[in-house]
């Protein structure tokens, strides 16, 4: 499986449930490695999705409420029933695409992670294990893909690709 996922500075991911920032450039990075992919995210993340379902992938969305159903998405009620569903796919072809709850419960069993490091400060209230930190245990190869400056901001983006060492998944 694979994480995608854009962090600040600070490893914040977004504040009062919605993005931190939009930038094209990211957006677009998002559609190329998601296209006719499954996609695993949280309700909280869904509901603030503009034109959601994500067309031409699989929106598989994650809730306790068993009464949340939306068109052309599946509803899980537990991690434990999005892996049984989704164990017929690639786990390659398999994207936790967020939020903050998701990402946590799903990081051990993803080799891939794609990050963004958007290179400036700003106010989050969820976050993103920061891999970078020499407390973190998880062990990865770091590749640096691209780096651009956005157009509508100026704003560096970094794309990384970690790829976990001594896992399974
Ligand atoms: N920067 C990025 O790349 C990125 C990507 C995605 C999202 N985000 C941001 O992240 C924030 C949202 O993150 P979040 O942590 O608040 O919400 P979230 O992870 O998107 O959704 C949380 C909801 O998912 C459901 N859920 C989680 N674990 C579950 C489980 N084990 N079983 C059943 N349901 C489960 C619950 O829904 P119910 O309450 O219905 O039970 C829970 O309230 C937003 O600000 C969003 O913009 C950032």
């Amino acid at each position: 499986m694979n994480i995608i996922v854009a962090v600040e500075n600070s490893w914040g991911i977004g504040n009062n449930g919605k993005l931190l920032d939009y930038f094209p450039e990211d957006l677009r990075y998002f559609r190329e490695k998601t296209l006719g992919k499954v996609l695993i995210m949280g309700r909280k993340t869904y509901l603030s999705i503009p034109n959601a379902p994500l067309k031409d992938r699989i929106n598989i969305i994650l809730s306790s409420r068993r009464d949340f159903k939306r068109d052309g998405v599946l509803v899980f009620n537990s991690v434990r029933d999005t892996i049984n569903f989704t164990a017929q796919f690639n786990s390659k072809d398999i994207f936790i695409i967020g939020g903050q709850s998701i990402y946590l419960q799903f990081i051990s069993m993803c080799h891939k992670i794609y990050l963004t490091k958007i290179n400036h400060d700003y106010d989050s209230d969820v976050f993103f294990l920061n891999l970078d930190s020499p407390s973190n245990s998880k062990k990865f190869d770091v590749k640096l893909i691209n780096s651009i400056k956005s157009v509508n901001k100026g704003i560096q983006l970094d794309f990384f690709e970690y790829s976990q060492l001594e896992t399974g998944a």
